[in-house]
């Protein structure tokens, strides 16, 4: 990969980067063609990273399907699908640590123990390898994206990073790989989760919203806020209101920037 991209770089390419974990959907198409219109080249990683999911998640069985990943690429046109096994990217018991408690203890950080350590650490392990000259990244995995955008600032990555808009089923739904384990019930409910954003564009009392989004039985909160956009801490006069539930058994998240 290294030496596809010092040669591409060499004739004077530009790299756009797309990392994922893999059961691509539209939400991703629309992070490669973004890619495509902003590069001459796109490399689109594919790597469900067992460093960000906490003991008890869903790393097993999350859905992995690398034919079809591929003929969506190359429908799309992705130049470099780039496929390590774990075994390739850590190779050794890692002990570097990337952290970024400001920004990674709070929201989902809270409850998934360790996940944005292990998110940092294979974004720059794959920035290195794959040296883009921009990545992009969904609003939906907001904080994920701040994260990544602090860690590119601090460490002088040459690299910046690109915040794409969340895309949506006709529902409302956020595209989400963890989607497919929706049953259809549990899909209409998941809806719920849009409404209560689209609510927040009217109040942001956030005890009514979130007694609007508890009315749905099959949706438990794990949290619903109002925060800085940029901080992250909750603020009454933020910008941002964040989602974080469960419909059934399936976590989901969803944000809106108003
Ligand atoms: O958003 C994701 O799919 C993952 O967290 C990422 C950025 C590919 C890192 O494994």
């Amino acid at each position: 990969m290294r030496e596809i991209s010092s040669a591409w770089k060499k004739k004077g390419e530009t790299i756009g980067f797309v990392p994922t974990m893999g059961c691509l959907h539209p939400g991703h198409m629309s992070l490669v063609e973004r890619a495509k219109n902003e590069n001459s080249k796109v490399v689109l990683s594919i790597f469900v990273n067992p460093a960000q999911f906490a003991p008890g998640e869903d790393f097993e069985r999350y859905p992995r399907d690398f034919e079809r990943d591929e003929k969506f690429c190359k429908k799309k046109g992705v130049d470099i699908i780039f496929y390590p096994s774990a075994g390739e990217m850590y190779p050794a018991k890692n002990s570097t640590v990337i952290s970024l408690p400001r920004l990674a203890n709070k929201l989902c950080g809270k409850t998934r123990a360790g996940h944005f350590k292990g998110v940092t650490l294979v974004v720059t392990k794959l920035f290195n390898i794959i040296s883009p000259q921009k990545a992009y990244f969904g609003q939906k995995d907001y904080q994920q994206y701040r994260i990544i955008q602090t860690l590119t600032d601090d460490l002088n990555f040459p690299t910046e990073i690109v915040l794409c808009p969340i895309v949506r089923e006709e529902s409302g739904l956020a595209l989400s790989s963890r989607n497919i384990y929706l049953n259809k019930r549990e899909k209409k409910a998941a809806e719920r989760i849009y409404a209560t954003l689209m609510k927040a564009k009217e109040t942001t009392n956030m005890r009514e919203l979130e007694e609007f989004l508890k009315e749905e039985e099959l949706i438990t909160v794990e949290y619903l806020k109002l925060v800085d956009s940029y901080t992250l801490h909750t603020n009454a006069k933020g910008s941002l209101v964040v989602i974080a539930a469960y419909v059934g058994k399936t976590r989901l998240i969803d944000n809106i920037l108003l």
